[in-house]
């Protein structure tokens, strides 16, 4: 595991949207596997710098995210198409049609779960994976189980998952109570993963994911499986333990 420790999220989002934009211009026809949530904002930003530059050309580069909730198009500013048009995809010269979410308006789990294995296989793998970490140890959606999944799959999600991502919705009456994720199988598979973490609140789930029991209950603590592991974590979310 290679560990860059950021002076905070900024800085974490300098180093990962450095990292994902020198994968693009080693390899300008990638498969970057990107993520939502609060966590990689910076990351995103740092990108679209790094393009209006000009170091950096999109127009190859293909993409596919972890994760999108069930029942909600890309048209609903609280659906992570929505989001990632927002922060990354209308602001660089990425071909919309090669960037791909699950599915969120397939009410059918298992036509929206194969139809995105088959999306992610025909692509040929992934190069990099950037992963946020939930607050219970979960990696795109793969929340605490019995098992690692392997493929995509229709979870439902954790109360605590509802609670800590209410705030992007008026209320946690309005989070919907399921979502497709790519399965965990699929982020092993991945060349690299680059695990972005920020924040105090993130320090104690990080240290038992890194360093405790690889177990189904905590998924990413697979993590530390993984062939190419970065670890891009602020010093609130590192403090003393990498
Ligand atoms: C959501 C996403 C995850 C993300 C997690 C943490 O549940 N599905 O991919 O890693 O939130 O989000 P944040 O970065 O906002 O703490």
């Amino acid at each position: 595991m290679i560990v860059y420790k950021a002076e905070n999220k900024e800085d974490a989002g300098r180093i990962v949207g450095n990292i994902l934009s020198a994968q693009i211009v080693t390899k300008p026809e990638s498969v970057l596997g990107l993520a939502t949530g609060s966590t990689p904002e910076t990351a995103y930003e740092r990108m679209v710098k790094l393009y209006e530059q000009g170091d950096v050309d999109y127009s190859k580069v293909k993409t596919v995210n972890l994760d999108e909730y069930k029942g909600l198009s890309g048209d609903d500013s609280r659906s992570y198409r929505f989001f990632m048009n927002e922060k990354l995809f209308n602001r660089v010269n990425i071909d919309k049609s090669n960037t791909y979410l699950p599915d969120g308006t397939e009410s059918d789990s298992e036509t929206a779960c194969t139809d995105y294995d088959a999306i992610i296989e025909g692509l040929g793998g992934i190069d990099i994976q950037l992963l946020g970490l939930g607050c219970n140890g979960h990696i795109g959606f793969n929340e605490p189980a019995e098992y690692f999944s392997l493929s995509t799959q229709c979870v439902d999600l954790a109360e605590s998952t509802i609670s800590a991502n209410s705030r992007f919705f008026s209320g946690a009456d309005e989070v919907p109570r399921q979502a497709y994720t790519m399965g965990i199988g699929t982020i092993m598979r991945a060349e690299r993963v680059l695990l972005m973490v920020t924040g105090e609140n993130k320090r104690d789930i990080l240290v038992r994911a890194l360093n405790g029991e690889v177990t189904p209950r905590l998924p990413a603590s697979i993590l530390r499986f993984h062939k190419n592991l970065i670890l891009v974590g602020d010093k609130d979310a590192l403090g003393e333990n990498f």
